[in-house]
């Protein structure tokens, strides 16, 4: 947890344009910065920054927000990292609080693994490069491979050279003499103690593969044997530890991730080398989980970057199988899946090694086909005429297919590969069906289990589920029975439909002016002749006179904000909203507080848009804004009521006829209502 005084600190040091202009070249323009936008690839600048507001605003993606908000989509980093990113930035102190006795301690192990595991990298890396052995060893295997001394650079690779077996390791002495001590060194696996105590180097006499998490900070280590002797295994690798946690970390990610945001995709290969390979030969996108089935940590942490996936595999089929057999994972997390097998007898490796970027990137495309109808093929070969292993084969696919969490593709999914199995759809469907109820029974059995465990030991049972998705199967029964993705749902099921069509975008206008003009004075017309009273006000009256419920989550808690955070004399200070923790907060704040006119002149004359000034007749813009808001949903309503209409008198429901009739001659009187409340500004009079 980080402090609330620090995260204040950490806003007042912040100078939006110095943390922007870390990614994206500003120039200034009167009082704000223009810039290319680092989301899009434009050709002219439509990406600004506000110093005055601490906010940027995209207009080519539509992003925009504080700078905590720019690093969280720029660099991908979670709100308490990009506050770390920040702090670290302008120098403040991070002290976090409230950790419990564990986690001071759990927080200390971590960073002392983590420095001792840094020191490590740094000497295997000079030893490859500077070291006689490292260099006669070392860099000639590489070199043999034909690596380039850049990709060498890139993923920091490195040597651990073998000294005398008799005395302690190469290694073990450096970083003794460096201070670390050897309770980290044998913590974080580096080195193993003898009978009599002294050290010896885990990774003694291999080349050596820094495992770094997304930031780049090393966490563990590959070590690759270059003895072609079979009895030992050809890699070793750091064990888990506080700081290395294999399910959450991929190999090459933080090398990738601009390119995989870039290229909308991430290629998943096998081993370190192949990543190496790929990047070396122009193809950036690429990150490997080393030779493990994903996990879906690992999964989610690729969703952070991108939403498709292109699993390579090397061609020989006991290979492919075991590939195959992790992937309902991935689909599981709702990512986009293809697989491209390569050439009999070629790895990632030696495939790029052989080819240019562009010649990569053709071949991929041609050969990537989608994961499930890939599976299909390679199982249904294998499977023959074996009706038992038709069957299985069956069962497998479907389950594959209940992993996906679209509705509509299920269905698609489920039509292609019945015709690809020659089975009749309905007999995947029933499958599909059987294992979506087992599911269902399963889960609840694991809620119950999970429940009176809880009970157990807390007070107050907590009803939710458990929010890890690892443990979650198929899609919910009902959803994956819903086959055509809403065939058999009710079609005009009331408050869901109805409080879509266009009313968060009404909702968020009133917000809008609220936080524009919020404090300005405006005249109302009453009985009584013209109030003058702020426009907040104003609109407040308006919000309960017209019985208005905001449904828009966000837009209502900053309403509910503005009103404890403001009276009607006091200075109000947008900062709150923009640079609250809520990041939906700060993010729809931010978003409003900009709009194009106010940025620049330039803009307004570039577009040839001069827009008459709404700040000039603010309760007109108010009046408006609230009238379209009524009457976009009072009509909403109207049509929902003709459609049931239709329906009901097509089916002869007489009862229901006679009723659906009164609520539209109702609708239609609260229309005319409207019209009358508003008509005098409406029309101008
Ligand atoms: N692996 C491992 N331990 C092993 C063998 C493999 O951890 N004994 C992991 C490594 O992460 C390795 C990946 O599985 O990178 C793929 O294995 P393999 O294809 O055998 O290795 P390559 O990376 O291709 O290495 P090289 O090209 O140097 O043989
Ligand atoms: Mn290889």
């Amino acid at each position: 947890m980080i402090p609330k005084e620090t995260v204040d600190a950490i806003f007042q040091a912040v100078v939006i344009e110095e943390v922007v202009g870390d990614f994206v070249q500003l120039k200034k323009s009167g009082s704000t910065f223009r810039g290319l936008s680092p989301f899009t690839s434009e050709k002219t600048p439509s990406f600004y920054v506000v110093p005055s507001k601490g906010i940027f605003k995209d207009f080519s993606s539509g992003k925009g927000g504080s700078a905590v908000n720019f690093l969280m989509e720029h660099e991908k980093l979670s709100y308490p990292e990009a506050l770390k990113w920040l702090a670290n930035k302008y120098g403040i102190e991070i002290v976090e609080r409230e950790q419990t006795a564990e986690e001071v301690a759990a927080q200390t192990e971590r960073e002392s693994l983590a420095a001792v595991s840094t020191f490590a990298q740094k000497w295997f890396t000079s030893q490859l490069w500077e070291s006689d052995q490292g260099k006669s060893v070392g860099l000639s295997y590489f070199r043999g491979r034909e690596f380039s001394d850049t990709a060498l650079q890139d993923y920091l690779i490195g040597y651990a050279p073998e000294g005398d077996r008799s005395r302690p390791g190469l290694f073990a002495e450096a970083a003794i003499a460096a201070g670390y001590d050897k309770k980290w060194l044998l913590a974080a696996g580096l080195c193993k103690a003898r009978d009599d105590g002294s050290l010896w180097d885990f990774f003694g006499g291999r080349v050596i593969f820094p495992i770094r998490d997304v930031t780049g900070r090393t966490v563990g280590f590959g070590g690759r044997t270059l003895r072609s002797d079979k009895k030992i295994a050809k890699y070793f690798n750091s064990p888990e530890s506080p700081l290395y946690d294999k399910s959450r970390v991929l190999y090459g990610i933080h090398l990738a991730r601009h390119a995989i945001i870039r290229e909308d995709r991430c290629i998943l290969v096998e081993g370190y080398t192949d990543v190496m390979a790929m990047r070396q030969a122009g193809v950036e996108n690429v990150v490997s989980s080393s030779g493990t089935a994903l996990s879906s940590s690992q999964v989610r942490l690729i969703k952070r970057f991108s939403q498709q996936v292109t699993m390579l595999f090397d061609g020989d089929p006991a290979g492919l199988r075991a590939a195959v057999r992790g992937v309902d994972i991935v689909l599981r997390e709702g990512l986009d899946v293809k697989v491209a097998v390569l050439p009999d007898g070629e790895d990632p490796d030696t495939f790029a090694k052989a080819r240019t970027a562009e010649q990569l990137q053709n071949w991929l495309a041609d050969h990537a086909t989608d994961f499930i109808r890939f599976k299909t093929d390679l199982l249904s070969a294998e499977a023959g005429q074996d009706p038992m292993a038709r069957a299985d084969l069956a069962r497998s696919v479907v389950a594959s297919i209940a992993a996906v969490p679209d509705a509509l593709k299920r269905s698609v999914l489920l039509q292609e590969s019945a015709a690809r199995l020659g089975l009749k759809e309905d007999v995947l469907i029933e499958e599909m069906r059987r294992m979506a109820v087992e599911q269902a029974a399963q889960s609840r059995r694991d809620a119950e289990r999970a429940e009176r465990a809880a009970g157990r030991s807390s007070r107050s049972g907590s009803t939710s589920a458990p929010v890890d998705s690892d443990m979650t199967g198929a899609p919910p029964p009902d959803e994956a029975l819903d086959l055509a993705g809403g065939r058999g749902t009710a079609p005009f099921s009331g408050p869901r439909l109805a409080g879509e069509v266009g009313r968060p975008a009404r909702e968020k206008d009133l917000l809008r002016l609220l936080l524009m003009y919020g404090k300005d004075l405006v005249e109302v017309p009453t009985d009584d002749g013209p109030v003058k009273m702020t426009l907040a006000a104003c609109l407040f009256e308006e919000l309960e006179t017209l019985q208005i419920e905001i449904g828009h989550l966000t837009v209502h808690k900053v309403l509910a904000l503005y009103r404890d955070e403001t009276s009607d004399e006091g200075d109000w200070n947008a900062d709150i909203l923009t640079q609250h923790a809520d990041m939906e907060i700060a993010k729809l704040t931010a978003d409003l507080l900009v709009s194009p006119h106010e940025l620049s002149h330039n803009w307004s004359e570039r577009h040839g848009i001069f827009p008459a000034l709404e700040s000039d007749s603010l309760i007109e813009a108010l009046q408006s804004s609230l009238h379209r808001l009524l009457m976009d949903e009072a009509r909403d309503q109207g049509d929902q009521i003709s459609k049931a209409l239709e329906a009901a008198e097509a089916e002869g429901n007489t009862a229901n006829t006679t009723e659906l009739l009164r609520n539209k001659i109702e609708i239609q009187k609260h229309i005319q209502q409207l019209s009358r409340h508003f008509g005098s500004t409406i029309l101008g009079g």
